[in-house]
């Protein structure tokens, strides 16, 4: 099988796991299990899974509980997005080439669904508990559960969306500096939190983990740096969301501070030294080294 054959038959299994923890729309929350489940089928690369099951594969063999994780993980991300695309936030109407959940559902649901996702992720993740079959399955559990919650939390995502919240107003200087902070945190915070897992969960050592924490870190730098480059050079069509997003919101981003050029060099640069750290292991991954040095010829 080739890259592409791989990745369609690893995505689809990823699907597959979703739809196995995605809880069904019924009683009189209906409404807000239809907008999550909207969100979540709205078919995105699945890129975090991915990332968390081919890290583990580095490392060797998980317990039953990688899925809960893998779940958990994709059912953050869709609550972030749901809430970045509001109104109050980024106020986009299109993601993944449909029409954005409040757009759908109202505001109101949009909020809560959110909600309802960011917490039936842990919920989920929390299943893996039940599964834990050895004592050592169960402590990794509990520094897999850490991980999760510090790296989705103000310690991660949520404090890099507040500094880029402060970094659209016009009283607020950014500097190289905040903006790298928002980028580690808004972006590859997740990324570590997917990958970190991984090899926690498949037993990996802690200077292994600190390595792929390394690795994620520049993944998440160069993939959001790379998502700053298509909202100036990619079309509503290709990306399957409105570009100049950045512009209309006066967002200060890599591109705009350096160009797309010398932003592209470094979103190589950045995956390159990723891939370094994957190349570094005793056990090799091509499948996830391959995944990785497609961030920079992604076109959505
Ligand atoms: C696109 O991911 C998403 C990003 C580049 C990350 C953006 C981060 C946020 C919106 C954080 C928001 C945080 C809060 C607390 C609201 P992707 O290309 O993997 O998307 P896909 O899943 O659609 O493929
Ligand atoms: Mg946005």
């Amino acid at each position: 099988m080739n890259f592409n054959e791989q990745l369609e038959k690893k995505t689809g299994e990823v699907e597959s796991v979703l739809a196995a923890y995605l809880p069904k729309p019924e009683g009189f929350q209906s409404k807000v299990l239809e907008a999550m489940a909207y969100a979540v089928s709205a078919g995105g690369k699945r890129l975090r899974p991915l990332l968390m099951r081919e890290t583990a594969a580095l490392f060797g063999e998980t317990g039953e509980g990688l899925s809960c994780f893998m779940a958990a993980i994709e059912f953050i991300h869709t609550y972030s997005l749901i809430h970045d695309d509001l109104p109050a936030l980024d106020n986009d109407d299109y993601r993944r080439g449909r029409k954005t959940t409040h757009v759908v559902y109202g505001e109101d649901i949009a909020v809560i669904a959110g909600d309802g996702l960011l917490n039936y992720a842990y919920e989920t993740a929390l299943r893996a508990f039940g599964r834990a079959v050895t004592i050592e399955d169960y402590q990794r559990t509990e520094q897999a559960m850490h991980i999760l919650g510090r790296k989705a939390g103000v310690y991660g995502m949520v404090g890099g969306q507040c500094a880029d919240l402060l970094a659209e107003k016009p009283e607020t200087e950014v500097t190289e500096e905040m903006l790298l902070y928002i980028h580690k945190n808004k972006t590859a915070a997740l990324i570590q939190a997917a990958m970190t897992i991984g090899a926690v969960l498949a037993g990996a050592d802690e200077k292994a983990v600190a390595q792929i924490e390394r690795c994620a870190e520049n993944i998440g730098v160069a993939f959001q740096i790379q998502d700053d480059i298509l909202d100036v050079t990619s079309t509503l069509e290709v990306l399957g969301k409105p570009t100049g997003s950045d512009e209309k919101n006066h967002k200060l981003t890599y591109v705009a501070m350096h160009g797309v050029e010398a932003s592209k060099r470094q979103v190589e640069a950045l995956s390159g030294e990723a891939v370094g750290i994957l190349q570094a292991f005793p056990h090799r991954n091509a499948f996830l080294e391959t995944l990785v040095e497609q961030l920079i010829y992604r076109e959505k």
